[in-house]
């Protein structure tokens, strides 16, 4: 089944994933979508320092929205929140600095964030592919923590703060990938057989997508969806995936391309009358299932999820 998946993926991928891709499906995008005002609105970025988080906190300074960069590396932050600055001349960015995979750090965030700010939109962008088994200081495995269990934490601790705000949004930023991979509640943190980077990623964006749509029916008042950017040249693709990035370079979306659906998702009214929960690629809903694949899980198997994930964040609580 495994390769069945891989095939019809990596075919769609070539057709729909490439810059070709993008550029065959702007055709159809209305411009007027992105022709929005942001002031006065507030957007917290994960992964904003880089690649598609970046481009997108450009955007959304651009449009005069407040922007939260949420970043692990101070140095990388503020050189990217300098180079926002200058050119959308917007002062209303601020870097946070939150190591995504250290679960008592993502909680205190959270928490402080929560009692002095306003939030209307939450894009959980950062994410790694690790192709090593690594485990963090909390003892947790650094893809499922970074990717799952911080996004996780993150989302659920700034819910409250949402839902005192005018047409909340959350997205996140999964990745076709994810359409490789059934939910597998049993081995979250890859403890059995041979690891595998790219497998553990695809787990967590499949993992990602699911906990978008159970949000989406447990939470109302807030705007839910999950994305993916298409194959854009960013940092993580070219460490991350060497081979693969050597071998597609000419073909890659530019980081700007990436981060379009992330972008209208966030600003557009057109995204707003979207079902809360869906997939999107290239602005429109997308099946979270390839034909025939037999990856979709059992609404047990999801409940399993959510409640191993909650027992984690209760257990990393300050
Ligand atoms: N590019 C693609 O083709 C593609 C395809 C599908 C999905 N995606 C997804 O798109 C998102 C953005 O990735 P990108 O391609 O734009 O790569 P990128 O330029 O490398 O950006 C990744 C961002 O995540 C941050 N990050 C990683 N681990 C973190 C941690 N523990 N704590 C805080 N921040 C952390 C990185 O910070 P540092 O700069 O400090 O490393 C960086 O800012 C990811 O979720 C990725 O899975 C990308």
């Amino acid at each position: 089944m495994s390769i069945y998946r891989n095939a019809v993926w990596f075919l769609k991928g070539m057709q729909e994933y490439t810059r070709c891709g993008y550029e065959a499906a702007a055709k159809r995008f209305n411009p007027s979508d992105l022709e929005v005002n942001l002031s006065g609105r507030s957007f917290m970025i994960t992964g904003a320092n880089s690649g598609i988080g970046k481009a997108t906190a450009l955007e959304i300074a651009n449009r005069g929205g407040t922007v939260h960069m949420v970043c692990r590396n101070k140095g990388r932050a503020d050189a990217a929140k300098d180079e926002i600055v200058e050119s959308s001349k917007n002062q209303d960015v601020y870097v946070h600095i939150v190591d995504m995979s250290n679960m008592k750090q993502v909680w205190e965030f959270a928490q402080n964030f929560s009692q002095n700010n306003t939030l209307h939109v939450l894009i959980n962008n950062a994410g790694c592919m690790i192709n090593q088994r690594e485990v963090t200081e909390e003892g947790l495995e650094k893809n499922f923590a970074t990717n799952t269990l911080g996004t996780y934490i993150l989302t659920t601790a700034l819910i409250p703060l949402l839902k005192q705000a005018t047409n909340p949004r959350v997205i996140t930023v999964s990745s076709g990938g994810m359409l490789t991979q059934k939910l597998n509640v049993d081995d979250l943190q890859f403890e059995k057989g041979t690891f595998d980077g790219t497998m553990a990623y695809a787990q967590n964006k499949r993992q990602q997508v699911i906990l978008t749509e159970r949000w989406a029916t447990q939470h109302k008042e807030i705007h839910f969806s999950s994305m993916h950017p298409g194959w854009a040249d960013t940092p993580a693709v070219q460490t991350s995936m060497p081979s693969f990035h050597a071998k597609m370079q000419s073909r890659l979306r530019t980081e700007a391309m990436g981060a379009d659906t992330v972008v209208w998702l966030a600003m557009s009214e057109a995204a707003s009358k979207q079902n809360s929960g869906l997939f999107f690629q290239d602005r429109t809903a997308v099946s979270t299932h390839l034909p025939l694949a037999a990856s979709r899980s059992s609404p047990q198997d999801e409940e399993k999820l959510l409640n191993i994930l909650e027992e984690f964040a209760q257990k990393f609580k300050p």
